[in-house]
């Protein structure tokens, strides 16, 4: 890994993929697959952290993904990407997606969410430095600090859990169940 290295533009690597939604996209209900969606926003997040990286990266992870409207077989969707924060290898890259309806040309926001990739050497598959960041007006810094306080929360919320998971036993949260549409059919050994 070398310190020396250079800090583009937010701009620089901002990308846009727009699809047509096919009928072979679409669920049995007429609806596009939410996977399809998932699918075209990890192939943008790559462009764009890849332009960002100059190098290969890959999905680390995913912040939760909401969809909030359909979109139907005709729609054109487009999705927008943007650096939002570098940390040393790993970036994390904004995505926007919004639905077309071009007859009616009304645009819907489907949905937007987070995801974090890093650089890798593709030979020796080792983590590599990321370039800075140049942050050129309030909306980027805006955007570069609501990241790195998802970063916090995310790390308080994987330690919180943790240690709730090692101190519970099965016994002491039955009483969780009482009032929840499921049975609990455990025969003697199970218990
Ligand atoms: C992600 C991965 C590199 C982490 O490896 P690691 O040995 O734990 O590395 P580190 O702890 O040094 O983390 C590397 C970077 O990833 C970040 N990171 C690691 N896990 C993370 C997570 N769950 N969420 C967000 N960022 C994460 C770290 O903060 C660090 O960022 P920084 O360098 O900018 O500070 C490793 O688990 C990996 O290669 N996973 C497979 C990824 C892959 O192949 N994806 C394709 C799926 S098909």
């Amino acid at each position: 890994m070398t310190d020396e290295q250079p800090y583009y533009r937010v701009k620089y690597s901002q990308t846009t993929i727009t699809e047509l939604m096919v009928p072979s996209y679409a669920n049995f209900g007429g609806k596009i697959h939410g996977g399809t969606l998932l699918s075209l926003m990890d192939k943008v997040a790559y462009a764009c952290a890849s332009r960002h990286a100059g190098s290969y990266c890959v999905t680390v992870s995913v912040d939760e993904v909401n969809f909030l409207a359909p979109v139907e077989v005709g729609e054109l969707v487009s999705l927008h990407a943007s650096v939002n924060y570098v940390g040393n290898t790993s970036l994390v890259i904004g995505i926007r997606v919004e639905s077309e309806n071009v007859k009616t040309r009304k645009i819907k926001h489907t949905n937007t969410s987070y995801v974090t990739m890093v650089a890798k050497d593709e030979k020796t598959n080792e983590l590599k430095k990321v370039p800075g960041l140049i942050l050129e007006d309030k909306e980027e810094a805006r955007r570069f600090i609501e990241a790195i306080k998802r970063k916090e929360l995310k790390k308080r919320y994987a330690h919180e859990f943790d240690n709730v998971k090692a101190e519970e036993t099965l016994e002491g949260n039955l009483s969780l169940l009482s009032g929840q549409r499921c049975v609990l059919n455990l025969d003697e050994a199970g218990l």
